[in-house]
């Protein structure tokens, strides 16, 4: 998704900075957008999101501040065994929650006192109910959630934009183990159209297709004596 993404911003016209932990695999995506986009201008930074004490100092070498912030970063990780283990539990928690949270929140208040910015959160509908399936990734995806619309909140009277993103299913690498339905299933290069159009628009929250809001609606109006039997 997050290629995806810069792909889009590229062709857009916006220079871009890209932050990850495999350098190699961002040097590839460099020179793949150079390609793509010849006049636009693409740095890459190395980025661990689990290390949080680095993220402020990866800020700071962002010069100029961007005008857009997005945060892709997320691991369904080992929701068996985060059930009963720390590590495999904190995995998942500071991948898709502290380290995206820390982040932004350092990003969020640069944007504050320049008075302008938007900030990209990709959470997911998994976040919405806890399911017996997946509650340790839809805990931190919630929690995740619930900061972006409390950080909405708080940046709205400083001129700063927040988009939550609710992807419902996207055919990428975290998903290439699972077989997703058609109907519901989202290309990256869609989800990548939808938030740049959130940007423009200033749209708060998006389900990138519509169907999720329905089937998210129902999902959560469900009385949890009958949502504990079912099997979802
Ligand atoms: N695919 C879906 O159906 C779906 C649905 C709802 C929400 N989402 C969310 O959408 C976002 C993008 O996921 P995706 O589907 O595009 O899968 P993906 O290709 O696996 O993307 C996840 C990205 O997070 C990065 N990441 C994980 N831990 C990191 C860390 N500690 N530091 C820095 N980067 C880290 C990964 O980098 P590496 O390459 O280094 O591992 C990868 O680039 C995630 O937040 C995911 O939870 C996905």
């Amino acid at each position: 998704m997050a290629q995806a993404f810069a792909r889009k911003m590229a062709n857009d016209g916006f220079d871009l900075v890209l932050a990850g932990r495999n350098t190699d695999e961002l040097d590839a995506i460099r020179r793949d957008l150079l390609v793509r986009s010849p006049s636009c201008s693409v740095q890459c930074l190395f980025f661990d999101a689990m290390d949080m004490e680095s993220h402020r100092e990866m800020i700071d070498r962002l010069s100029p501040l961007p005008e857009v912030a997005a945060c892709f970063v997320g691991s369904m990780g080992d929701e068996i065994a985060a059930r009963c283990d720390a590590g495999a539990l904190a995995l998942i928690l500071r991948s898709n929650f502290e380290g995206p949270a820390n982040v932004l929140g350092i990003v969020a208040k640069r944007f504050e006192d320049r008075g302008s910015g938007t900030i990209v959160g990709i959470s997911s509908v998994a976040g919405e109910r806890g399911r017996k399936t997946n509650y340790i990734y839809g805990s931190a995806k919630a929690g995740f959630t619930a900061f972006l619309s409390g950080l909405r909140n708080q940046l709205q009277s400083a001129g700063v934009h927040v988009v939550t993103v609710l992807p419902g299913f996207v055919a990428t690498k975290m998903t290439s183990h699972l077989s997703l339905p058609p109907a519901l299933t989202a290309k990256p290069e869609a989800v990548a159209s939808a938030i740049a159009k959130a940007i423009r628009k200033e749209t708060n929250v998006i389900y990138v297709k519509p169907v999720w809001f329905v089937i998210m609606t129902i999902i959560k109006a469900i009385p949890e004596s009958i949502f504990k039997k079912m099997s979802l």
